[in-house]
């Protein structure tokens, strides 16, 4: 956790993000069945910043918008308005395609299947050595060699291991050869997109100790993708709550897990798995009550208010706007007109989280 002072300059600050996707059905199902263009509001207006050093997560229930945000910060996805500004500098304003680059060298991602991003017909050496050579880290062939052992090493492989193909892996050792891979281009800003959720938990907490580590030996700065709250708890110093495209909540993790105020923060916490159950004891995803509407056509005013057991009149007309509240950030008129009530009085364990057990 961060120390309360001096508080650390944001690293990435994400503003008034909006990514839409168009959906629209083919000309001929318009023209003949007169179907509309369609799209979905995968982010409408996302804000946050990450300060240097810290983990920042993301949660939500599938199709809420996290790797979308993750794909836009990293240039895999243009935003359709917004801006991601990285130490100060707008990212879709960079003075040439060099600072583009150069920028784009300290911002690397890990994804949530590691097999899928590995080229499975290379071995492990040249993987890990092509960002080296792209961005022209080593100047020759004894360099790139020395510099790859030295990258296995710090992901806890062997130099041996450089010699191996992807598939000769387990999913936890893939997932280092893809950390190996994000750390050869020496970023500072990880983007890690629900990087254990296909392990399994006692490979998990091996993955997330050695994030936790290369976190400290290098003062990385994490942006953690994760539906699974017992992760966040764990990884992140902060954590911003997602909904439908939209950040519901932003707290201090402690904060969160102690304090939450969103409704469907509140409704997330009862569901939470705990890290040391067994694997086949794991609840499935989207355990929260009530149907994720439909994207293409979300709810008018807040668009949790069909699920929310404190939706009111304004609540079905009115957005709410983020706005601070006991050192929390959060959108909902409940909490705005004071009545919502305490944490685990109405909505059962809500509030009353238990960390895992070590
Ligand atoms: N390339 C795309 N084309 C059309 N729709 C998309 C595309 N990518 C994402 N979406 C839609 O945008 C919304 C957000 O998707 P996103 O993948 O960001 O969610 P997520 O929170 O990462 O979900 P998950 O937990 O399942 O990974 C979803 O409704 C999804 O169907
Ligand atoms: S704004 Fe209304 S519907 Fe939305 S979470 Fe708050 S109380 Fe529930
Ligand atoms: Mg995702």
């Amino acid at each position: 956790m961060l120390d309360s002072a001096p508080m650390p300059a944001p690293l990435l600050e994400v503003r008034g993000l909006k990514r839409y996707f168009d959906v629209s059905p083919s000309l001929l199902e318009r023209v003949l069945q007169r179907k509309r263009h369609a799209s979905v509001k995968a982010l409408d207006g996302v804000s946050f910043s990450v300060r240097q050093g810290e983990t920042f997560a993301l949660v939500g229930e599938s199709g809420c918008g996290k790797s979308t945000v993750a794909r836009c910060i990293v240039g895999l996805y243009r935003p359709t308005a917004g801006s991601i500004v990285f130490e100060g500098g707008d990212l879709a304003d960079m003075p040439s395609r060099q600072a583009t680059i150069a920028l784009r060298r300290r911002m690397q991602m890990i994804f949530q299947d590691p097999y899928a991003s590995l080229d499975p017909r290379w071995r492990v050496r040249r993987i890990i050595a092509e960002p080296l050579v792209t961005h022209g880290l080593a100047q020759d062939r004894a360099t790139l060699r020395a510099r790859v052992d030295e990258l296995l090493q710090q992901v806890r492989l062997s130099p041996a291991d450089g010699d191996k193909y992807p598939h000769e892996f387990s999913g936890g050792q893939r997932q280092r050869i893809s950390i190996a891979r994000a750390l050869a281009a020496r970023p500072d800003f990880l983007v890690c997109d629900e990087p254990t959720s296909a392990l399994d938990v006692s490979v998990q907490a091996q993955i997330l100790n050695l994030m936790r580590d290369l976190q400290r030996e290098f003062g990385l700065t994490y942006l953690f993708i994760s539906h699974n709250l017992a992760v966040i708890y764990q990884v992140s110093d902060r954590v911003g709550v997602m909904y439908l495209g939209r950040l519901v909540e932003v707290a201090d993790t402690d904060r969160l897990f102690t304090h939450p105020l969103h409704p469907y923060t509140r409704l997330l916490l009862e569901t939470i798995p705990r890290l040391d159950a067994a694997a086949g004891d794991r609840p499935e995803r989207d355990p929260v009550g009530g149907e994720v509407p439909n994207p293409i056509d979300p709810p008018p005013g807040c668009s949790f208010h069909p699920r929310c057991p404190f939706a009111n009149e304004r609540c079905r007309t009115e957005p709410p706007e983020l706005i601070e509240a006991a050192g929390t950030l959060v959108a909902c008129h409940a909490v705005e007109e004071g009545r919502l009530p305490e944490p685990g009085s109405q909505m059962s364990s809500a509030g009353g989280f238990h960390p895992p057990a070590p």
